[in-house]
């Protein structure tokens, strides 16, 4: 397996091609972004964390049944995973109460919602990842109906299977956001990375959290809480 020209390079993640047809490498960088890039700094092994933590994530995933993009771990800050076209949809889904949800619509952060909420942006940086509804998706020609109502249905099926998960190891899944994709034989799979950098977790007994909020609201002590969340993950792995 040989890595090739960058295909992409985004902000927190560069995509090489390979010397296999249908497979990509994915390195994860240190770079550290909020606020659609405005906010930026580089933290220690971030990528290191975020490669492992992702790499199980999806393991997890696809011994329950949901097919992803995941295929093995290259090396510290890479994994190998199939080439798919991604949909430029963000696929959001809440348990609990939080960041763009609670300003939106005046709910406290940490307030329980009594079914999970699930949101769509478009993965559009400079226009700040707005939100649409399923009828933009349709008339902007993103995906088709067949295409979200898989997506929708792996989102919550994804959603139920890392709630129960996670809360064993004593966090709170608040929120997270998906990737999917299409693959030329598998459909619509799972993409991108699941990571403290696109979930809000939230340690059970303490509350604190251990996500990429400690970043954007200048808590600290950020890889330290991925570190966490990394040691967690790894402790009753099979
Ligand atoms: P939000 O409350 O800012 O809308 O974020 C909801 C969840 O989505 C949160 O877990 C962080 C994640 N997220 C991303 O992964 N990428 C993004 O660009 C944004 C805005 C949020
Ligand atoms: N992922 C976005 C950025 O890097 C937004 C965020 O996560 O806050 O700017």
């Amino acid at each position: 397996m040989e890595k090739k020209e960058v295909l992409y390079e985004g902000k927190a993640k560069i995509i090489f091609e390979t010397s296999e047809p249908g497979y990509l490498w994915v390195y994860f960088k240190d770079d550290t972004t909020a606020f659609d890039g405005l906010k930026k700094e580089l933290l220690d092994d971030k990528g290191v964390l975020n490669n492992h933590i992702s790499s199980i994530f999806f393991e997890f995933l696809g011994a329950n049944g949901i097919p992803t993009h995941y295929e093995k771990l290259l090396d510290e800050r890479s994994m190998l995973v199939k080439r798919l076209e991604i949909i430029p949809v963000e696929v959001i889904m809440r348990n609990i109460a939080a960041g763009s949800m609670s300003k939106r619509l005046g709910i406290p952060e940490g307030t329980n919602l009594k079914h999970p909420v699930m949101e769509y942006c478009l993965k559009d940086d400079a226009l700040h990842d707005p939100m649409l509804n399923i009828h933009h998706i349709y008339a902007l020609e993103l995906a088709d109906k067949e295409e979200m109502e898989n997506i929708q249905e792996q989102a919550f099926r994804i959603n139920e299977m890392l709630v129960p998960y996670l809360e064993e190891k004593g966090i709170a899944l608040v929120d997270f956001k998906l990737e999917f994709g299409r693959h030329p034989r598998e459909g619509i799979i799972l993409g991108d990375e699941i990571s403290p950098d696109s979930c809000r977790l939230w340690d059970l007994a303490s509350g604190n959290k251990m996500d990429k909020d400690r970043f954007r609201r200048d808590l600290g002590g950020v890889t330290e809480a991925y570190r966490e969340v990394l040691k967690r993950l790894k402790k009753d792995e099979s």
